[in-house]
């Protein structure tokens, strides 16, 4: 991976859905992260935001697990594939910025982002945006005191010159805004990538303190 200045998004949409983990086209690794997904995810149906929803391969599984999506990502070609991939589910998608989403007063049930925080300038301030975007916990028509959530899917890529974001530096900008984060190391489960990796890959699940 490169950083986020130097990709063409558009460009790369058209072949993005090749690499195993993005298209979830293998069984085995599309039933690894929908396993995934639906313990990270409310047992009930949700609303979930996909922010950098990329071609939109998680949407549709959490679409498929009953959730309802809002998919935002900068990439209009990104947004049409992802468009199509959801055609006839309960999903929209705009082409917006996933540190600013545009959803107005919308509140969600789940943020979701995979692999996109790491290229944003600011973290600590878009953190607190997004945590700012879910329902209060007690309050959620979707399901009661389960409460909302993060969903952050990160790692650091590379060895020569990684990049990323460890999980430890984000579990510290979480800590004055969450007041549960658990962390899920993925490295070591081959079926999410379609192949062993050594570089630190993770999930964190964390549920803000103003709930
Ligand atoms: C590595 S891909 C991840 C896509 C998707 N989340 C996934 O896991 O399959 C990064 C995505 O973030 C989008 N992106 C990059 N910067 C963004 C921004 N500031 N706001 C919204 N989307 C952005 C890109 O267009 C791309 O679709």
């Amino acid at each position: 991976m490169t950083t986020n200045d130097d990709v063409d998004w558009d460009t790369e949409a058209v072949t993005f859905d090749d690499e195993p983990d993005h298209g979830l086209r293998d069984p085995e690794v599309r039933q690894a992260w929908a396993d995934r997904l639906a313990a990270w995810l409310p047992a009930r149906p949700a609303d979930v935001l996909d922010l950098g929803c990329g071609t939109g391969s998680l949407s549709l599984l959490a679409a498929e697990q009953g959730h309802r999506v809002t998919g935002v990502d900068l990439s209009p070609a990104m947004v049409d594939r992802a468009r199509a991939k959801l055609a006839g589910r309960a999903a929209v998608f705009l082409v917006g910025d996933a540190a600013t989403p545009p959803v107005g007063d919308e509140r969600f049930d789940v943020v979701l982002v995979r692999h996109v925080l790491w290229t944003l300038p600011d973290p600590e301030r878009v953190l607190r945006a997004w945590a700012g975007l879910l329902r209060p916990g007690g309050t959620s028509h979707a399901f009661g005191s389960e409460g909302g959530r993060l969903v952050l899917i990160e790692g650091v890529w590379g060895t020569v010159s990684p990049v990323g974001i460890p999980a430890e530096r984000l579990t510290g900008l979480l800590a004055p805004l969450a007041q549960d984060v658990r962390v899920e190391r993925l490295s070591d489960d081959a079926r999410l990538w379609g192949r062993e990796v050594q570089d630190e890959r993770y999930a964190v699940v964390a549920r803000p303190s103003t709930q």
